[in-house]
C-alpha cells in the first residue's frame, strides 16, 4: 500500500489526538517498517489494519468508524493533491463512476504498483440511485465508505447509503442522493 495512505492516516490521528498517540500506536503496532512512512514507498497493507485496532484501543472508539472516517479524510487530501479528477464532473453519483473507469486508471499510470480495488457500476431504478459493487482482496469497504462519504461532502450533496455483503471479497455499496 502505497506511504501517502500512511501519513494521511498518522497525520489525521496527530491532528485529533496529538503527536505522543501517534509515537504509541507505533510502538504498540511492532511494525515491520518500524513505522517510518515515506509518501512514495510502498507498506503492507497489514501495517494500516494493527495502527487503526490500536488506536481504537487507545480511544475507546470502534475500528470501522474510525476506518470511515479516515476515509472521509483521505478523500479530502486526495482531492486537494489531484483537483483535475475531481474538477472533471459536477455531480457526485457520475464522479463515483468514474473512479473506475478514469481515476484509479490515472493512479495506476502514476504509481504502476499501486494496490487498487475494482469497482463495478450501474443505475438499475432511477438516475439517483448508484448501485457501486467494490471488490478488493484487502478489504478496506469501511474506508471505501468513508471515500463516498467525502465525495458526497466535496460536491455539497447528501445521501442515503445502503451496504450488503455479495461475496467474501465483494460488497455493494447502494448510494442515493436526498438533496
Ligand atoms: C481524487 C480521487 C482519488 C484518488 C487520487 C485515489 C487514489 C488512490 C490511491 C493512490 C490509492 C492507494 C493505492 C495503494 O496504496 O497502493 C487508493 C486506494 C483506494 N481507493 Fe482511491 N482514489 C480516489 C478516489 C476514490 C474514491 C472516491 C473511492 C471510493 C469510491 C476510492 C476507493 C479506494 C479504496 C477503497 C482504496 C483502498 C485499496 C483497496 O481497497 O484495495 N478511491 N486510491
Amino acid at each position: 500500500m502505497k506511504g501517502v495512505i500512511f501519513t494521511e492516516f498518522l497525520s489525521m490521528v496527530e491532528t485529533a489526538h496529538g503527536l505522543d498517540m501517534v509515537d504509541t500506536i507505533i510502538e504498540k503496532s511492532d511494525l515491520p517498517s518500524g513505522g517510518s512512512y515515506t509518501a512514495v514507498g510502498t507498506y503492507p497493507h497489514t501495517e494500516i489494519v494493527s495502527l487503526v485496532i490500536n488506536l481504537s484501543q487507545e480511544i475507546d472508539t470502534p475500528v470501522p468508524d474510525l476506518l470511515k472516517a479516515y476515509g472521509i479524510h483521505l478523500f479530502h487530501f486526495l482531492s486537494s493533491s489531484y483537483p483535475d479528477f475531481v474538477n472533471n464532473t459536477k455531480e457526485p453519483l457520475d464522479f463515483l463512476e468514474q473512479v473506475e473507469t478514469y481515476i484509479h486508471v490515472e493512479v495506476r499510470k502514476l504509481y504502476p504498483d499501486a494496490e487498487l480495488p475494482s469497482f463495478e457500476c450501474s443505475r438499475p431504478n432511477s438516475p439517483n440511485e448508484l448501485h457501486m459493487t467494490y471488490h478488493s482482496v484487502r478489504h478496506m469497504e469501511d474506508v471505501c465508505e468513508g471515500l463516498i462519504r467525502g465525495s458526497l461532502q466535496h460536491f455539497n450533496r447528501t445521501a442515503d447509503i445502503k451496504r450488503q455483503s455479495v461475496d467474501d471479497d465483494s460488497e455493494l455499496f447502494i448510494i442515493t442522493l436526498t438533496n
